[in-house]
């Protein structure tokens, strides 16, 4: 099976987790863009979407389905997102797309986060995939020398403005080794707004494509 076919394996699969007549928390990216397609199947069960992107939003409102502001909704059944490497922790790298943080404050929001990925994201030790950090323009410099003080080697995404006006630093030869320490550490460096570790709220459960089916973690 090829990695868009599992993507959209595991994308359908996570249909199992919506329930009825509650609004969704909707992450951004290639493995989701297959769940909000597949979603489009059962959009009349559901009241809405809370999206995490310009992106996801577009899909979502091409599907019929309603997004709603976060700040006018009081609870979040699932959040559903995909990421770009997870461990057996369920703690995650996300934020290849830039949506980092829009996706941990809805993620923030829901009682269970279902984490979708193919089998390619499954990693021993977070880090092998450049860490991303949103950071306020004005901080990039300072925020980066700070970054290679903890070991990483930050490398400015150019051309990239994040849906909240901020660019992104790529943290390379990070080994994550204490995924909810290395959260808080960088999240404290003034000037960033968030990083894409997602470990103090991590996923609570995994489904990962692999060539013998979606399985659970
Ligand atoms: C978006 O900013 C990311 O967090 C994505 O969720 C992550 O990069 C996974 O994307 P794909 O499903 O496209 O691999």
């Amino acid at each position: 099976m090829d990695q868009n076919a599992k993507k959209q394996a595991v994308g359908r699969a996570a249909l199992k987790y919506v329930e009825p007549d509650t609004i969704i928390g909707v992450g951004t990216g290639s493995t989701v863009n297959h769940f909000i397609d597949a979603l489009a199947d059962i959009k009349h069960t559901i009241t809405g979407a809370v999206s995490s992107s310009v992106a996801s939003t577009e899909r979502l409102k091409a599907l019929g389905i309603e997004v709603f502001d976060l700040n006018s909704v009081n609870s979040l059944s699932i959040y559903v997102d995909g990421a770009d490497e997870v461990t057996e922790h369920k703690h995650m790298i996300k934020g290849g797309g830039a949506a980092l943080t829009q996706e941990k404050i809805v993620s923030a929001v829901a009682k269970t986060f279902v984490c979708i990925v193919d089998d390619s994201k499954e990693v021993g030790v977070l880090g092998d995939f450049p860490l991303p950090v949103e950071v306020i323009p004005m901080a990039r410099s300072y925020v980066a020398r700070e970054l290679v003080k903890l070991g990483g080697d930050p490398v400015y995404r150019e051309g990239v403005v994040t849906d909240n006006g901020n660019v992104i630093l790529d943290v390379h030869n990070l080994s994550i080794v204490n995924p909810r320490e290395m959260e808080k550490t960088i999240n404290n460096i003034a000037g960033v707004v968030t990083n894409g570790i997602f470990a103090l709220r991590g996923a609570d459960v995994v489904l990962v494509a692999t060539n013998e089916g979606v399985v659970t973690r």
